[in-house]
């Protein structure tokens, strides 16, 4: 398996991804921003740029992403880990697992990630916990047509180190 981070150039390849993640884990995911700007280009671009995305590769075939941004609650060793999706026939296979030593690989500065996991998403909380991340016992709850509500976990030092180095 290979990671690889995305530059400006992969914009329709992020963007198929993500459209892909939403439409096949509709509960795991809040942002209706990203199906309906589909087919804005800028707006693809601005995501590129803006943060850091990760994929995963077995082959010629992408089986996961992964995002890294920057969290405005926190100083700038802290990170937020977000859009986190495998693809279903390559789930329990470590590739999460890799695309997130990658990310913490490649931000040696970083020394906490935060993941927002939304209520009901039990299988994602199982796995974060499996991966080292811990409660931070806060929670909120998002407005929307639907309110729901999420909780949030975070990966310290202990949690990094327990990720290994990539194989
Ligand atoms: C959550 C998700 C990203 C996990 O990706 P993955 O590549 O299957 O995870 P990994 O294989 O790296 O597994 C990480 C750990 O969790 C465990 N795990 C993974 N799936 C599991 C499952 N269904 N049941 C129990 N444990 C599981 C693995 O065994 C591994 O632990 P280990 O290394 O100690 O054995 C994937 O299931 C997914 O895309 N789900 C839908 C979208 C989603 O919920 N995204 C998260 C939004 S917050």
């Amino acid at each position: 398996m290979d990671v690889e981070v995305l530059t400006d150039d992969d914009w329709k390849l992020l963007r198929d991804l993500r459209l892909r993640a939403l439409d096949e884990s509709p509960g795991a995911f809040l942002s209706k921003a990203d199906a309906t700007r589909a087919g804005d280009e800028a707006y693809w671009h601005e995501r590129c740029a803006r943060d850091t995305w990760v994929i995963a590769r077995i082959g010629q075939e992408v089986v996961g992403m992964a995002c890294s941004v920057q969290d405005p609650d926190h100083s700038s060793d802290a990170r937020h880990v977000e859009s986190v999706w495998v693809e279903p026939a390559h789930r329990r296979k470590g590739v999460l697992r890799a695309m997130l030593r990658h990310l913490v690989e490649s931000e040696p500065g970083v020394h906490s990630w935060f993941v927002w996991v939304l209520d009901g998403n039990e299988l994602a909380r199982d796995v974060y916990e499996r991966l080292g991340f811990r409660s931070t016992g806060e929670r909120q709850t998002l407005a929307g047509a639907v309110e729901r509500s999420e909780a949030r976990m975070r990966l310290d030092d202990v949690g990094i180190r327990g990720l290994g180095s990539a194989p």
